[in-house]
């Protein structure tokens, strides 16, 4: 029996970084108002990083990836499965990891998209994790890529401070000893009226509306719901208790509700990684770029348990623990 192990991760910021008060002035020019106040109150995000105009979902991937291949000490060629995780793609098709594919100079690997918006990484782990097991795979690069910005509603403050832009990605490996020792995946569809960015191109046109619309307080309650009996059932189900988890890495979306449910799962809110004051929301980008961070700040040691978990638009959620 094949298990996956992580044995590389990297990550991408694009260059522009935005503070709240940097953005409550472009705002203020449209006559909207917001504070940097308000914004840390209610989220705990204190700055974002913005991708120029044109930028594309792909050419963060890649900037991540690259990184990650580089960490794990193997070239682009000997991979052969890639998934990307991104509710912002470049194209309706080609996929974002075919982009990626080229961009890397490898040919002949599986590569495609998956879309569970903020869940989005942990589908494309638990994915890519089940195909090294079941014999299809033995080298996978699974990123979480988002270029956000191009879907808000830069007029509405009740969403557009939420978000950044940013790539993590991480390179699995075919190993003898377990690494990815649990995982669950969940959506309810019934809920996809509570995140949605319900717009699409039809005959040309743009149908639908194309942005971000969230209620914010069913979208609360739903996560810190679903995320408390999610990580304590594949914990369970590993054999493992919460006590074993040495570090919790949540989507960033919010710092309440990261702080919510630490203190539901009573767990030490030390012990959870913290990156949404810095990063803002990067919905499938937001649960990769948390983890290289805390690799590379020394943090996440090699045989440590992790909790990785998404939750977002769908509605999705899912973990994924994870020995180093
Ligand atoms: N600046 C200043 N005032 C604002 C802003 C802003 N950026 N946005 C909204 N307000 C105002 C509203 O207009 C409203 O004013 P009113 O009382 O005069 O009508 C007031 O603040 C309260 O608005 P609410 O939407 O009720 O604010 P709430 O306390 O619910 O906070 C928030 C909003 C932060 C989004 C909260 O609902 C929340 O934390 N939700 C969790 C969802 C989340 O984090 N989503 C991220 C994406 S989803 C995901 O990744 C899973």
């Amino acid at each position: 029996m094949s298990y996956s192990r992580i044995v590389g991760t990297g990550s991408y910021l694009p260059p522009r970084c935005v503070t709240n008060d940097d953005l409550a002035a472009e705002l203020a020019v449209k006559g909207i108002e917001t504070s940097d106040q308000w914004i840390v109150d209610r989220t705990g995000i204190r700055q974002r990083y913005i991708a120029e105009r044109g930028a594309k979902t792909s050419d963060l991937a890649l900037h991540a990836a690259k990184a990650a291949l580089l960490d794990a000490g193997i070239d682009a060629s000997e991979l052969d499965l890639i998934i990307v995780a991104t509710s912002t793609p470049d194209f309706v098709f080609p996929s974002t990891a075919c982009l990626v594919q080229a961009g890397l100079g490898n040919r002949g690997a599986a590569a495609f998209d998956v879309q569970a918006v903020c869940s989005g990484f942990v589908y494309a782990l638990t994915t890519a994790d089940s195909f090294i097991r079941a014999g299809r795979a033995r080298s996978a690069l699974v990123i979480g890529a988002e270029v956000f910005s191009s879907i808000l509603d830069w007029t509405d403050r009740g969403t557009c401070v939420l978000f950044g832009d940013g790539a993590g990605a991480v390179v699995l490996r075919a190993s003898d000893t377990p690494g990815i020792i649990g995982a669950e995946l969940h959506a309810d569809g019934s809920q996809m009226d509570i995140l949605k960015a319900a717009g699409n191109v039809s005959h040309g046109e743009v149908v639908g509306d194309p942005f971000l619309r969230m209620d914010g307080q069913a979208v609360f309650k739903q996560a810190v719901t679903v995320l408390d009996r999610s990580a304590r059932s594949v914990v369970e189900q590993a054999g493992l208790t919460l006590a074993d988890v040495d570090w919790f890495i949540p989507h960033q979306a919010n710092i309440r509700i990261l702080n919510f449910l630490a203190r539901k799962l009573e767990i030490d809110s030390a012990k959870v990684v913290v990156t949404v004051d810095q990063h803002a929301n990067t919905s499938a980008a937001s649960v990769p770029l948390a983890l290289d961070v805390a690799r590379r700040d020394g943090r996440v040691r090699p045989g440590q348990v992790l909790l990785l978990q998404g939750v977002g638009g769908g509605f999705t959620w899912g973990s994924v623990l994870v020995k180093m």
